[in-house]
């Protein structure tokens, strides 16, 4: 049976659900499936970027992993590289889809589907990893260090 998220945790997971609703605006932008134009869809991810995605990146790097790295004793590192470096090509393909108009809905859709895969792979990967890792006590200290996501609260 799949194991409950810690409490701590749970904020991030509700950032999540958000992201997966952008990956999925995002994925649909420029398709028959949404009557968003070109300039709203642009808007719309500004919006999402600035004001839940930009922290929630930092909850996980500057919060959450360093939290792991006290208490893990032998880190897996790969999961961390991975994880860390889907945040890059997410960062730089936000920076691409801004700084030019060049093939805007290509953008969008990779960008559509990193998005959706660096949640799963959170998800399945780091989350249970962190609660394994992090003692019971030390990882309910985080609670209430995560932004508040503007969609969902909390
Ligand atoms: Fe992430
Ligand atoms: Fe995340």
């Amino acid at each position: 049976m799949k194991k409950q998220r810690h409490d701590a945790l749970k904020p991030l997971s509700h950032h999540h659900h958000h992201a997966l609703v952008q990956a999925m605006e995002l994925k649909r932008a420029g398709t028959e499936n949404t009557d968003k134009s070109l300039g709203e869809s642009i808007r719309g991810l500004i919006d999402y970027w600035e004001k839940d995605a930009i922290p929630h990146f930092r909850d996980e790097e500057e919060v959450l992993l360093p939290l792991y790295e006290v208490y893990a004793e032998q880190i897996e590192t790969e999961l961390i590289k991975e994880m860390l470096y889907q945040h890059i090509q997410i960062r730089s393909l936000v920076y691409a889809i801004r700084k030019n108009r060049e093939d805007p809905y290509e953008k969008m859709h990779r960008l559509g589907e990193l998005l959706e895969s660096n949640v799963r792979f959170e998800e399945r990967e780091i989350f249970p990893l962190i609660e394994e890792t992090v003692p019971d006590k030390y990882l309910h200290q985080v609670y209430g260090k995560f932004h508040r996501d503007s969609y969902s609260g909390f």
